[in-house]
């Protein structure tokens, strides 16, 4: 049988930028995440339509067994003492994990189960992060530049932000990146 070739899809590693095929693209602003940071005066007194993360991701299959692959850009800031970061969702078919790997920028990845306990992992270039299901994830930008994360799910697995409604149980400031630092430090 005779094969056919087809021309891959493409991510830079370096910017984040996919491209091969058509994408489906999402910008979030401070205005769309009301109730989000801790801080609602300061957040209030931001301006509603600056950009915190744009999402780029491919327009592909959405069945049963499918695969998404799509990039998420988090802007460097803070509304009060809290980075930006993303929304943040437990997958609507909980059982289902995803994939994300570190491309530019550095910050973490907060992750909670059912149960409310949550634990951090640094997001640098080259990081692998497994997310299992069962498992709230939102990336947190700690740096001075832009974070990109290329990430890999079921898309089947779906969004449920109303589990969240009353958000995450760790808030992270520049205090829980300095204990980090310091417990990575002591080994
Ligand atoms: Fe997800």
């Amino acid at each position: 049988m005779k094969p056919t070739f087809h021309p891959p899809l493409n991510v830079d590693w370096a910017s984040g930028v996919l491209c091969g095929a058509p994408l489906i693209c999402k910008t979030t602003s401070l205005g769309d995440l009301a109730g989000v940071f801790a801080d609602q005066e300061s957040w209030r007194q931001h301006d509603p339509s600056q950009t915190v993360y744009s999402v780029e991701m491919f327009d592909s299959p959405s069945g049963e067994g499918e695969l998404y692959v799509g990039v998420t850009h988090l802007n460097p800031g803070r509304v009060g003492d809290e980075y930006f970061m993303t929304r943040g969702h437990f997958h609507a078919r909980r059982e289902q994990g995803e994939v994300y790997f570190g491309l530019r920028g550095e910050g973490l990845l907060l992750l909670q189960d059912e149960q409310g306990q949550t634990r951090l992992e640094r997001v640098l270039p080259g990081s692998i992060h497994i997310i299992p299901g069962f498992t709230a994830h939102r990336l947190i930008n700690t740096g001075d530049a832009v974070l990109s994360a290329l990430a890999v799910w079921p898309s089947q697995a779906g969004h449920d932000y109303a589990a969240l409604a009353n958000g995450f149980a760790l808030k992270v400031t520049p205090e829980t990146v300095k204990l980090m630092a310091k417990e990575v430090q002591n080994g």
